[in-house]
């Protein structure tokens, strides 16, 4: 049981939390650039930082000056150890949750959406819409590839996806009516992806694969434009021939939803409510591949690693 919160905390009973495979990189430090000593190492993580649950002691402080109250149901990013039964949340990251939203929902709107919202929000200031430019989403089928597109559609934004599987197209395709989607296990895709582009400037990227695809889609970056970053997905580096960099004007934008505890609570808040309001218009964006007892932890691991999972693994307690 951790101590009593403190100034500007409350204590949540968790009840459901999503498991990532990001989350399991963490445990075993592979989630940490070999150049980066601020980023804990594994022995001393422990993992865990979004959930759901319901508040079972504040502060005076919060009991007296915030929207929070006793028994109330929270959505709550980032926190420590959400792995557990009872975590200490910080009162500005804990989010009343509507009644309509299943805990299954609201224990995964955090870290993917709002990494899927921080990318949507960059592509806009890239430039991604100035003089009929396109966008392409490499691993447009992952959770976070999804809602990002779905984003990304919504605000009429053109843009390609990429999948690597030649069924994922119409996985893709079934969860977005009317969208380009391209295998790149079809060797003919780089040409595909000019046709699909159908003349447009391609000015930004969004890829969290890097290797050899990552290589190859920078090149193909029209003046100016950007290529944001947010995983290793292939575990290889991607090589970048600096005279093009020079030559085009190009930016390489590393991202992280690490940094969106940093935004404002204006804009935090709004964030929250525009992933509610996704999450009930568009509920295929937020699906459960299965649900596990924290008791079964090692179970829920391999199905997070799974190829065949589809959707979030959800730990309940
Ligand atoms: N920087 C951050 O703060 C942050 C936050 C969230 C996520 N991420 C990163 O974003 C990435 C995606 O996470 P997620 O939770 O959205 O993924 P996910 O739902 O677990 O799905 C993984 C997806 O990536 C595809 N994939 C796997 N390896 C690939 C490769 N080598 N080349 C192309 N596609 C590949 C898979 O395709 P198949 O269907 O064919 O298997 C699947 O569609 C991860 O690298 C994760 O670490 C970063």
């Amino acid at each position: 049981m951790p101590p009593p919160p403190g100034l500007g905390e409350v204590l949540v009973h968790v009840t459901a939390r999503a498991m990532h495979a990001i989350d399991l990189r963490t445990v075993t430090g592979a989630h940490r650039s070999s150049k980066d000593a601020s980023v804990p190492l594994f022995e001393t993580v422990r993992p865990g930082l979004e959930g759901v649950g319901e508040i079972v002691a504040l502060s005076p402080r919060v009991a007296r000056s915030s929207r929070l109250r006793l028994g109330m149901r929270v959505a709550f990013f980032p926190a420590r150890y959400a792995w557990s039964e009872i975590v200490t949340v910080a009162e500005k990251f804990a989010t009343p949750v509507p009644d309509d939203m299943p805990d299954e929902v609201a224990g995964q709107i955090h870290r993917v959406p709002l990494m899927a919202m921080m990318l949507f929000r960059c592509a806009q200031l890239s430039g991604a819409s100035k003089n009929g430019g396109a966008i392409v989403v490499s691993a447009a089928g992952s959770s976070v590839g999804r809602i990002l597109c779905a984003l990304l559609s919504e605000a009429g934004l053109p843009l390609v996806a990429l999948v690597r599987r030649a069924d994922a197209v119409a996985e893709f395709h079934a969860m977005h009516k009317g969208l380009r989607c391209i295998a790149t296990s079809n060797p003919n895709w780089p040409r595909q992806l000019v046709q699909a582009l159908d003349g447009r400037p391609l000015h930004v990227i969004v890829d969290p694969v890097g290797g050899d695809l990552a290589t190859e889609l920078i090149e193909k970056l029209d003046r100016h434009g950007t290529f944001l970053t947010y995983g290793d997905l292939s575990g290889e580096r991607m090589t970048v021939d600096t005279m093009h960099l020079a030559s085009r004007f190009l930016s390489i934008k590393g991202l992280s939803v690490d940094s969106w505890a940093n935004l404002g609570e204006r804009v935090r808040r709004r964030d929250i409510e525009q992933i509610f309001d996704l999450a009930r218009r568009r509920p295929e964006l937020f699906p459960v591949a299965g649900h596990y007892d924290l008791a079964e932890i090692s179970q829920a691991a391999a199905h997070v690693q799974d190829i065949r999972r589809r959707g979030c693994v959800v730990l309940t307690s």
